[in-house]
């Protein structure tokens, strides 16, 4: 994990310690976009390439991060399929649903299948292949459909607005000594689904959490959102929530994590930069969403 970008590190993986399995998911969540170890002017990215030379099939998840680039390459395009959820936290929203991106034809009719009782209704496709073409009736509305094309064209101008909200910010904080901002490299773009902050309590003379409860005493109350404009932590690591920490899922056998050949362990302590993070120097704001401006009428009230 570098810990300054929020991203997963990559180091060259034996063979041996691929999983057996056929996909290979990836979020690009929160974080500078993808595998940020690579340098800034390596072409390949390092997990595509792992996961060609073990034939897995990469799905992206950039629900966070529509129109971010890595490497001169726009997320959407990287993988073999990727998604985007269209929930209403999003950079656009349609209040539920999403959209899934692939150039392959295949993918392309399998997700229509799954998308509709895995029946294709209109006939006459020359379809023969639709193993394991289980349908989940995932279907989005016509109306929330409708909508995403709406919103669709405002994403740029969203983007634009919410990377200089961030930039604003950004510039501004960096002169505080002990909170450090995000960081883009060159040849990407980071969409900001949050703006996260890097706190050092050595250098700033408080614990985090007193720095951000004296911020949010300043600040309008959260009571119409779900989650207040600056908090101290992220949610936890993904192992560390209470159905991987007792490993009951479905019912009370303890399945799927039962049904693993080694019983897994999620100790504390298996991403420790991770919980470095979360435990003492992630701050996350959302002070960068539209429709917040740097417009000075904000900036300053008095103005
Ligand atoms: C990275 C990421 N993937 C997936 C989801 C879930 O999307 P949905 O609620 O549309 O299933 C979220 C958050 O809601 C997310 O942040």
């Amino acid at each position: 994990m570098a810990a300054s970008l929020f991203s997963p590190t990559f180091s060259p993986t034996s063979s041996a310690s691929i999983p057996k399995a056929s996909v290979a998911e990836s979020a690009h969540e929160l974080k500078h976009s993808w595998w940020s170890i690579s340098s800034a002017t390596q072409r390949t990215c390092p997990i595509l390439a792992l996961a060609r030379e073990h034939n897995l099939i990469v799905i992206e998840d950039a629900s966070q991060a529509p129109g971010a680039i890595y490497q001169g390459r726009k997320v959407g395009g990287l993988g073999d399929m990727t998604v985007f959820s269209l929930n209403y936290h999003k950079h656009i929203h349609t209040g539920e649903g999403g959209i899934v991106t692939t150039d392959n034809e295949d993918y392309a009719e399998h997700l229509r299948l799954i998308r509709n009782h895995g029946e294709s209704v209109v006939g006459g496709k020359g379809v023969d292949d639709i193993v394991n073409a289980f349908g989940l009736n995932l279907r989005m509305s016509e109306l929330a459909a409708a909508l995403s094309v709406t919103q669709l064209a405002k994403l740029p101008p969203l983007l634009e607005r919410r990377i200089a909200n961030v930039e604003y910010l950004s510039s501004r904080i960096a002169q505080l000594p002990g909170i450090t901002p995000p960081v883009v490299r060159p040849g990407c773009k980071h969409v900001y689904y949050d703006q996260i902050l890097l706190f050092d309590s050595t250098v700033v003379g408080t614990t985090r959490e007193r720095f951000v409860d004296a911020v949010s005493a300043e600040l309008p109350t959260s009571e119409d959102r779900d989650w207040p404009l600056i908090c101290a932590r992220y949610v936890d690591p993904l192992y560390l929530l209470p159905m991987f920490q007792k490993q009951i899922a479905i019912g009370a056998s303890g399945w799927p994590f039962s049904a693993a050949a080694a019983k897994p362990d999620y100790k504390r302590g298996l991403c420790p930069v991770t919980e470095r993070l979360q435990e003492h120097h992630l701050i996350f704001t959302e002070f960068m969403r539209p429709p917040c401006t740097i417009s000075p009428s904000r900036v300053s009230p008095t103005t």
